[in-house]
């Protein structure tokens, strides 16, 4: 669960600018937002601070109970490496990385091990349609099936795959209702994430 408490987010450079002003929300686990405002309204403002990107100047922002105001940069890092899943407009995979071993990076740094790694990975790319992309580096790719690999690895973490074995049902059916994985659908479900121009 996200929930934001008067949250507001202050430029101070030699043109000061309130980019957020005492912002109060909340999302509870299973919901689908779009965030949705003009271009300068604070959007990409706002997704930073939730994706621990940025601290705000004034108010509380909580990840699953834990007030990210109280506690350090590396605690920071692993909130962001173990809850939050982006998206980014530009999608950010490294260049020399496969298509699996960008989606499986997120998960060596979480210290899963190899063989749960490569599994998940290539679940995760199946689910995008992509099996027949592994070993493509991203400049190998159209742009397209980047934002999938992009999807796929935001896509990682929800939820495991042994309670998914038990009720049958992969995490993407699960989240969608129903049993064709698309895309679209998911870059809908889970917004662009922050960015530096949207
Ligand atoms: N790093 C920054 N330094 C100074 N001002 C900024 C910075 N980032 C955003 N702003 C200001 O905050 C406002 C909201 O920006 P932003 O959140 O990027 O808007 P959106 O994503 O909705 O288009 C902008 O009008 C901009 O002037
Ligand atoms: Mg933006």
């Amino acid at each position: 669960m996200i929930s934001l408490s008067s949250v507001s987010k202050r430029f101070d450079g030699k043109r000061q600018v309130i980019a957020l002003d005492a912002v109060d929300l909340q999302i509870d686990k299973g919901e689908m937002v779009s965030l949705v405002g003009p271009s300068g309204s604070g959007k990409s403002t706002l997704l930073n601070l939730i994706g621990g990107l940025d601290r705000p100047s004034e108010g509380d922002i909580r990840i699953d109970g834990t007030l990210l105001r109280g506690i350090n940069d590396d605690e920071l890092t692993r909130i962001r490496r173990d809850k939050i899943g982006f998206i980014f407009q530009f999608f950010n995979l490294l260049p020399t990385l496969s298509c699996l071993e960008n989606v499986a990076l997120p998960l060596h740094l979480r210290g899963w091990p190899a063989a749960k790694i490569n599994d998940r990975s290539r679940e995760l790319l199946s689910l995008v349609k992509l099996d027949n992309r592994l070993e493509h580096l991203p400049e190998e790719l159209s742009g397209g099936e980047r934002q999938r690999v992009a999807i796929a690895r935001a896509f990682r973490l929800s939820p495991d795959p042994a309670s998914r074995r038990a009720n049958g049902q992969s995490g993407f059916e699960h989240r969608r209702g129903d049993s064709d994985p698309d895309p679209r659908a998911a870059r809908t479900a889970a917004g662009h994430g922050p960015d530096r121009d949207a």
